[in-house]
């Protein structure tokens, strides 16, 4: 039996759904049991628990071969790391008090970094938590920038004309879709060819910058000449919070963001067969992308 964190997130939901196709025993975890029914009815065990509660944690670890450990983004705390430390050191203490032996976890590209990157310090911590454990399996995905973030530009696109945020449009990223995160973590999971602790970088199809980015959403969604433009702190600051972040994750986002503009928050490994994988930009865009411009638009 297996352990999926974050199972109705983006990349919990893969990796349980890809563990239920090869037939094996998968329990899911998410802080509804309700929001879980949909995977129950595909075969898996619902199991609600709060990931900053070690003794719900540790239940449920209990008996698995091994897990999937997602830190959940409550990207609304006042205190972002604070809430990060929560989860990894009660997913840390769960581990143990489990015995578990072998743990795949979601981290990011810069997650070897002690400072000034944001959010992403927060998966070095809980990379070091982990690593902490004596007898424990431990690999650590470092996953490049989510396809996924580029989503929140729908809505700017609509209003404005244009895409924009804080990374130079130049900047060449290694973007991955979430689907292929899943994939890659359940498949890690069902080999189980990793021993002691390390981390492996997942770098998406190929880099890409901002500029492209905006070229391809143009080209799909019949505007061609889509710009993209990187705009000021002082105006991607309110914008953030008008989403709904914290003003505290607001600024860990821009630190973030300064981390990958100058070189300080990148890919360490060179890119192998190994760590390229198979959705490109072009088929998130229309795939994913378009689906969702075209319903907000008819919705607008
Ligand atoms: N965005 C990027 O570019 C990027 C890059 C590298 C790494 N990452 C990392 O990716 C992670 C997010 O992964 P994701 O996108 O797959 O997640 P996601 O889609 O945001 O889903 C979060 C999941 O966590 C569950 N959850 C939320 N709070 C919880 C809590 N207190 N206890 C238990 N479960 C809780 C949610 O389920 P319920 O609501 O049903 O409880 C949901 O299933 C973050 O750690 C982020 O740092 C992001």
């Amino acid at each position: 039996m297996y352990v999926v964190t974050g199972a109705t997130g983006h990349t919990g939901s893969v990796v349980a759904k890809t563990l239920l196709k090869q037939g094996t025993k998968v329990r899911v975890i998410g802080r509804s049991a309700e929001r879980l029914t949909s995977l129950a009815a595909e075969g898996a065990e619902p199991f609600a628990a709060d990931l900053t509660d070690p003794a719900a944690v540790t239940k449920a670890l209990v008996g698995a071969k091994g897990a999937y450990i997602m830190m959940p983004p409550d990207l609304a705390s006042p205190d972002f790391r604070g809430f990060q430390n929560r989860v990894a050191d009660a997913i840390a203490a769960a581990v143990k008090a489990a015995g578990l032996t072998h743990v795949v976890t979601l981290s990011s590209v810069g997650a070897d970094k002690t400072e000034g990157t944001g959010p992403v310090m927060g998966l070095h911590y809980l990379e070091q938590q982990l690593n902490a454990i004596d007898g424990l399996n431990a690999l650590h995905l470092r996953a490049g920038y989510f396809m996924e973030n580029t989503l929140g530009q729908i809505g700017v696109i609509q209003k404005m004309g244009m895409a924009v945020g804080p990374l130079r449009p130049d900047l060449k990223l290694p973007m991955i879709a979430t689907q292929d995160i899943g994939e890659a973590a359940a498949n890690a999971l069902l080999i189980q060819d990793f021993r002691q602790k390390q981390a492996r970088e997942l770098l998406g199809q190929r880099d890409i910058s901002m500029s492209e980015v905006a070229q391809i959403i143009g080209k799909a969604i019949g505007r061609p000449d889509l710009p993209y433009v990187q705009a000021p702190n002082e105006q991607v600051r309110p914008a953030l919070i008008q989403l709904g972040m914290s003003p505290n994750m607001a600024d860990l986002i821009l630190e973030m963001s300064a981390a990958l503009n100058s070189g300080h928050m990148r890919a360490l490994e060179p890119r192998s067969a190994q760590n390229t994988t198979p959705t490109s930009y072009e088929t998130f865009v229309s795939e994913e992308f378009v689906p969702l411009y075209g319903g907000t638009s008819a919705a607008a």
